[in-house]
């Protein structure tokens, strides 16, 4: 259910570039005069309260303009999805917090949400920005952003998001590594039809197979036969189906449990296969086998068979076809062009860990085995074409592009089906999945595409262009209405990016840096706002799933600097090893936060969490480098559609805002214990105000709201120790206090409105 976007559209571009000289002028005003007779509104850094601080923060109506922005991200926010980033957060959400960090309490919002606002003197800091939500958000604001990560992939995807681009020079570029190489790589993925007709190859369907530990033979994984079908088979019910006798590809009803191969006329079911469940029955002999141990204990990666191809006809229609002799002479080809080149590709080892247990299991023991020999030649011959750059600007921006286009190209990407993006990428788990049924796809791609080099260079280097020159935010107009794209609102993101605290203070406007945010060059009370968004206390462990975009950046770019290791895994990240090592390793970023910020300034963060130690880690935390929380709003969360929130049974759809300042600047209280004359009537009203808007409450929603409003009671406690006693204490109680509101709702279909939206 989505809606399309009308354009509100002013000649913002020649405004953007007569607001440049007034937004850089050093002595701020308060207001200056917009070309349109509007006024910007320019907010400066300030003692007192801010708006974000207010109980009236509209984190409703927000929450409805995030939602709508996380049913496409990567369109609405184009500019830090250029590459792939985990837990990347909403662009409303940073929006609307970095304006109520700056508004004095009172101004709203919302309102400013939709007005020209700029803070030239205000400086924002992300500890942990990822993929730059928040720094892409200041940018716009007119403010100066400092941004760091420990992860290098990270910090060179916002590094590509955020710094001035020659638009014809990386349209000629792209012209060029056309012109050089793409002819050769799609020379690898071309076809003779039965009729004689020479066509482009889109995909090719892959199988993993095991020899039977009985008789030998070799079986394909297939849970179905059936290897493609409709993103929506009630309405398109045609399938199609791999036969088990001769390889014969038929159509058949996506339901069908008898077909009759057009090839060899033998009956089959189409909707079985060998592999069931973690077991497969040989088809020869009728063993049954388990297939991980079996895979394991023959001490190679899984083979594959190809079995079919999706080509693109001249005319433009596609058609399913049989792997040929042919087919299989070209694929034999790009191994023996693979086999002379020097080089080709990074050889490096996976490491064990959490999310990389799975394909170690699988004997996946180096990055690069998880492509096949065409894949790694035509990745090859691209990387060298990029290699030979000579910008360092054009030639970091082509390496993120090819960066990005290895997860929809190896052998972990699977067939979403047709009427859809076709290519499921690698991540769709959040862990590495050896995948039964791989696909791969044309890496050069052809205009029908989806996933390859070429058409990834329109999806997200031109459309980030475009919104970079042109930002535009997303309005409802009405109930049941549709989305506009409102422009005109904000600066161009393009900046010169310092490398060093010295350079930044010289004049630059951004500073991104790679490392541990629990030390920095920045000098003491040096930013007015820190706006984050530290990991979760989960089981994302995104340096483990990195290095497998980290060695093939490094093999382009070299080593040196951060790039130097094999891996981007460091014992300084944040991550859940327990909850001792979470909550010392937040400590150390928030504490050095504390030191970086003003003595009045602002910390926010957004946090959720459905167990007690989630909460309890970042209390600590926070109590340890001296914050107390001053307010906590609800807001909808970045995940919409992502997988691991549909497979949680009580899904969590809302974040926590949580505003921080220093504890030496807040009255503190010892928290009376009670919780239902101080905890529960601002939960009960914030839960409220989101019913009243339309949106349901799963009992983990309700959850983080109590533990959030608990958590901002307790965090003002004289000393820690009784403040985390009060945590375990009020444990009991506060699970009745979710229940009443929870009931209060009658939200027994807890992810009623998750499944209706997405
Ligand atoms: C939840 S993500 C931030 C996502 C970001 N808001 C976005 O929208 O893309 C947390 C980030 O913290 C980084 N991180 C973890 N430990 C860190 C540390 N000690 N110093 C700096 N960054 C760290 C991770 O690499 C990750 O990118
Ligand atoms: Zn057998
Ligand atoms: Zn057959």
């Amino acid at each position: 259910m989505k809606r399309a976007a009308a354009d509100i559209r002013n000649d913002s571009s020649a405004r953007s570039s007569r607001w440049e000289a007034s937004v850089l002028d050093p002595t701020p005003q308060l207001a200056f005069a917009h070309p349109d007779g509007e006024s910007v509104v320019c907010l400066e850094p300030g003692p007192g309260p801010r708006a974000i601080e207010d109980d009236e923060f509209q984190f409703e109506a927000l929450s409805d303009i995030a939602e709508v922005e996380s049913w496409r991200k990567e369109i609405n926010r184009p500019t830090t999805h250029i590459h792939k980033w985990w837990a990347q957060r909403l662009g409303t959400v940073f929006r609307a917090l970095t304006i109520g960090a700056f508004a004095p309490s009172g101004a709203n919002v919302f309102d400013l949400f939709y007005k020209p606002v700029r803070i030239p003197s205000g400086t924002v800091f992300d500890p942990f920005m990822g993929s730059g939500t928040t720094l892409a958000e200041t940018v716009k604001l007119g403010a100066k952003a400092i941004g760091r990560d420990i992860n290098p992939v990270a910090h060179f995807l916002v590094k590509c998001a955020l710094s001035v681009h020659d638009r014809k020079a990386i349209l000629e570029t792209f012209r060029a590594i056309e012109s050089d190489v793409a002819d050769d790589v799609r020379s690898y993925y071309r076809a003779t039809l039965p009729d004689g007709t020479q066509a482009d190859v889109l995909y090719i369907f892959w199988v993993k197979t095991v020899d039977c530990p009985s008789c030998a033979a070799s079986v394909d994984l297939f849970g179905s036969q059936i290897f493609a079908r409709h993103a929506y088979p009630k309405k398109v019910p045609q399938a199609q189906a791999v036969c088990p006798h001769c390889g014969g590809i038929n159509a058949v009803h996506v339901e069908d449990r008898e077909a009759k191969c057009s090839s060899c006329r033998k009956s089959f079911d189409p909707g079985a296969g060998p592999a069931k469940g973690q077991g497969a029955t040989c088809p020869s002999c009728d063993h049954n086998f388990p297939i991980a141990k079996t895979i394991r204990a023959s001490g190679n990666p899984p083979a594959h068979r190809m079995y079919a191809k999706l080509v693109l006809l001249p005319d433009g229609s596609k058609s399913y076809h049989p792997i040929t002799d042919e087919d299989r002479a070209l694929y034999a080809k790009a191994e023996r062009a693979l086999a002379k080149r020097e080089n080709a590709y990074p050889v490096v080892a996976i490491e064990p860990g959490y999310n990389t247990s799975q394909a170690l299991g699988y004997n996946y023991r180096h990055w690069h085995e998880m492509f096949n020999a065409r894949q790694l030649l035509c990745l090859s011959i691209l990387a060298e074409r990029i290699r030979g750059i000579p910008d360092p600007v054009l030639r970091d921006l082509f390496t993120c592009l090819f960066s990005g286009a290895l997860e929809f190209n190896n052998m972990f990407a699977s067939y979403k089906g047709e009427g859809t993006g076709a290519v499921r990428h690698m991540f769709a788990h959040h862990i590495l999945k050896p995948e039964r049924v791989p696909l791969e796809a044309n890496l050069w791609g052809t205009p029908k595409s989806s996933g390859s080099f070429s058409t990834m260079f329109e999806g997200r280097i031109r459309r980030a262009l475009e919104y970079a020159d042109d930002p535009f935010e997303l309005r409802i107009a009405g109930k049941g209405s549709k989305t506009e794209k409102v422009f005109g609102l904000s600066e161009r993101i393009g900046a010169p990016v310092a490398e060093t605290y010295r350079a930044f203070a010289n004049g630059k406007r951004v500073y991104l840096s790679c490392g541990d945010s629990g030390s920095t060059d920045l000098p003491d009370g040096s930013v007015d706002a820190v706006i984050t968004d530290p990991p979760f206390f989960d089981n994302v462990h995104y340096s483990q799933l990195a290095d497998f975009f980290h060695v093939w950046q490094r093999h382009i770019l070299g080593a040196g600097g951060y790039r130097e290791p094999d891996t981007t895994r460091s014992d300084r990240e944040v991550q859940n090893a327990d909850e001792g090592g979470f909550t010392e390793r937040l400590a150390a970023v928030l504490r050095e936060s504390h030191r970086v910020l003003k003595e009045d300034g602002l910390l926010a963060f957004t946090y959720h969490h459905s167990r007690l130690e989630g909460w309890r880690c970042v209390l600590q935390a926070l109590m340890e480098a001296g914050f107390g929380i001053s307010t906590v709003h609800p807001i909808k969360a970045e995940m919409s559609v992502a997988m691991p929130k549909l497979q949680a049974k009580e899904p969590i759809d809302l974040d926590i805002i949580l505003v921080c300042r220093k504890r030496s600047c807040m009255k503190t209280h010892r928290w009376n214990g009670d919780l239902w004359g101080t905890v529960a009537p601002p939960a009960q009203a914030q839960a409220e105000r989101l019913r009243a808007s339309g949106r349901r409450l799963s009992r983990n929603d309700v959850r983080i709201i109590v533990m959030a409003q608990l958590l901002r009671q307790i965090s003002r406690s004289p000393t820690m120790e009784s403040a985390l006693h009060l945590v375990d204490t009020a444990n009991g109680e506060t699970e009745m206090l979710i229940d009443r509101i929870h009931a209060a709702g009658g939200e027994s279909k807890s992810n009623e409105r998750a499944t209706e939206r997405t």
